[in-house]
This record gives C-alpha cells, structure tokens and sequence, in this order.
C-alpha cells in the first residue's frame, strides 16, 4: 500500500469531519459540491423550472442533481465529463475530454440546434501539485468552457464558472467582461477558505 503522507492524512480527517461532507451523504448528494451551487442559486436564482443548461466537469453528478430537482418538465440539462458519471435521471450526460473535437461535436450534436439559458462549469483538472501547470492548465479549460458558452447561450445567457485565482485570472475576468454585461464573484461557504477556487457569474450575454 502506498505511504499515506501528512497531508493526505491531513485532508482525510478535514474530509471525514466536513460538515458538507455529513450533509451531502444525509441529503444524497453525491459530492460536496451541491452545497455551492446551492448557495449560489439561492442568491443568484439562476435554474428556473424552465432552463436548459449544460453542466461542464460534471462527475459525480451533484451539481446535474441539484439541477434536475429545480428544473420542471421543460427544463432540460445536458453533462459531460472526461470520467464515467452514474446516471441522473432526466440528464444527457457525454462522457469524453472536452478538449477533443470530437467530443465537444457530439455534445453540440446532442443540443440539436437548441440554445442554452445556462452553463455551469466545476472542470478541473487534476493537480499535478506544480502550479505554474495547474493554472495553466485550469484556465485552458476555462476558455474552452467560455467559448462553448458564447457560441451556445441565448442572448441574455448566463455563464457560472470555476476558476482559481492567480496568473490568468484578470486576463480571464476580462474576457468575460468582452461578452457579458456582468460578471460578479462568488465564494460560496461550501469552497474551502483556505482554496484559492473561486466562482466567476458572468450575466447577461451581449
Ligand atoms: C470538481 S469536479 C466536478 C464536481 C461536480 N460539479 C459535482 O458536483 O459532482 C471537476 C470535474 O472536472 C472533470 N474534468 C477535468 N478535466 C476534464 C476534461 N478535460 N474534460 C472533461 N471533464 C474534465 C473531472 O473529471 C471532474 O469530474
């Protein structure tokens, strides 16, 4: 068995003892996770019973879950992510790197011409632990996850994204400010204080 360092030791006990943690396992959810959406929503109200939003980085699926209990019958939520995800029932979930084309083809194949209300995106790749990497690689998704969403969004569309903050982060803010009329931060109590992972809510696509 491989050695358990102090600080995975260290994250195991903060994991066991995470009130989050307790909650998602109380309430069915299967990642923490569904609590930043949650709160984001409760402020922001962004899923109505009528929106059709994708979900980008999508695995385990709380964030799919929390958008099908508050969508109605003419919502519609569409996922992706580069890992197998459990189904959830009412999402049309494509699993495959959204990097590739040709995953991103079969996912605009499966929208069928239809224009999203929302995108959400949690993508994010797995840490190397060399940051320079990680960031870079972080916000290469991120402006994938930007481009899907302008070319996709209804006029008025809303974009909600993980992003962490450090080098790229302006230059991505501004990007966002390129297309949208808004964009407002938001960390929820959910994200980890001592993570540098913020939420960008990019409102009002031009
Ligand atoms: C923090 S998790 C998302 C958690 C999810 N929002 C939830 O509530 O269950 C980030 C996800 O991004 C996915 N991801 C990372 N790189 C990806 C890529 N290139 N293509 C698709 N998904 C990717 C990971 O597999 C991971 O499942």
């Amino acid at each position: 068995m491989p050695k358990r360092t102090k600080s995975s030791g260290a994250w195991l006990n903060e994991h066991v003892h995470d009130p989050y943690v307790k909650l998602a396992q109380k309430q069915g959810y299967r990642a923490r996770a569904a609590f930043k959406l949650l709160e984001i929503n409760e402020k922001d109200k962004l899923i109505q019973a009528d929106t059709v939003l994708a979900d980008l980085g999508s695995a385990p699926g709380s964030w799919s879950q929390v958008a099908t209990e508050l969508i109605g019958p003419r919502g519609r939520v569409f996922a992706l992510d580069i890992l197998p995800m459990e189904p959830v029932a009412g999402v049309e979930f494509i699993q495959g790197d959204f990097r590739e084309e040709e995953v991103l083809q079969q996912l605009v194949d499966l929208l069928n011409g239809q224009k999203l209300d929302l995108v959400i995106s949690d993508i994010a790749p797995n840490m190397s632990g060399n940051t320079v990497t990680d960031q870079a690689r972080s916000f290469y998704l991120c402006e994938l996850a930007y481009d899907f969403a302008i070319s996709h969004l209804k006029p008025g569309g809303q974009f909600l994204i993980k992003v962490f903050q450090g080098a790229g982060y302006q230059e991505y803010v501004k990007l966002l400010r390129e297309s949208f009329a808004e964009v407002v931060v938001r960390k929820p109590k959910a994200s980890r204080d001592r993570s540098n992972e913020i939420y960008l809510l990019a409102r009002k696509l031009h």
